[in-house]
């Protein structure tokens, strides 16, 4: 991903996001994942969110469905998410893996280091202020320390992934915390502080000066994004409000 796609606009960003779905949902770098999935969760939501959700992997509900969060965590980041005034719709949502680990298993080094790429490119993409880290996994691939969530919870930090400056925010994980009332506390009480970390806007962006401006695009053909494929794209997965 090149520096200059912070010099894009909103609908540039989106269409070469589109292309990075298009390229994922053809990824076959994890035999094994490419081999057992029904479909690839690329993530879903706003192409222009504030704030961005990366959870660990999807289960068999969102392997079914191609979408992030639709099962029993997915309500509860539903409702959370509801209790501090914001719908699905205005944010997005990602995982560190885009394929149902087999069994629900752990996702492995490698995986997460196959998918990493995609991840980043998301998020240089969207251009979130505010990334909300759900559990160990993806907290611990964003910041590339294993230091866990239970120590790390509820406190942000600024942080640079690829050419974009965020607040990470690491909380626990929906799923960790739908069996244990007192995880579930410490869950609502991080996620009621999301609003203030919002308003702080996103952090100062590092000096690209020397990047330069990028060449004019060609014309837009009228054709051109009139497929059903594309307006598939658009309908479907990404979901983008
Ligand atoms: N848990 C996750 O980490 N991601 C999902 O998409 C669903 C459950």
């Amino acid at each position: 991903m090149s520096l200059d796609v912070r010099r894009r606009s909103a609908s540039e960003r989106r269409e070469a996001l589109k292309e990075v779905l298009a390229e994922a949902r053809a990824c076959t770098r994890c035999a094994e994942l490419a081999a057992t999935r029904k479909t690839v969760v690329f993530g879903a939501g706003n192409a222009d969110a504030e704030l961005m959700f990366v959870g660990e992997a999807p289960g068999a509900s969102e392997d079914e469905q191609g979408l992030p969060f639709v099962g029993r965590a997915g309500g509860l980041l539903n409702t959370l998410l509801a209790e501090i005034g914001l719908e699905r719709s205005q944010v997005f949502i990602a995982n560190t893996l885009m394929c149902r680990p087999p069994g629900n298993r752990d996702p492995q080094p490698i995986e997460i280091d196959n998918c990493h790429e995609y991840l980043l490119r998301k998020v240089e993409l969207i251009q979130p202020a505010v990334i909300c880290t759900l559990g160990n996994f993806s907290t611990k691939l964003l910041r590339g320390d294993p230091t866990g969530i239970t120590r790390l919870h509820g406190s942000p930090e600024v942080l640079v992934l690829g050419a974009r400056a965020v607040r990470l925010y690491p909380i626990y994980h929906p799923a960790a915390a739908l069996y244990t009332p007192r995880m579930l506390e410490t869950l609502r009480e991080d996620f009621h502080r999301l609003p203030e970390l919002l308003a702080l806007g996103a952090p100062e962006q590092p000096s690209f000066a020397e990047v330069p401006e990028p060449a004019p695009e060609p014309a837009a053909q009228p054709q051109a994004h009139a497929a059903g494929g594309e307006r598939g794209l658009e309908a479907g997965q990404l979901g983008l409000f």
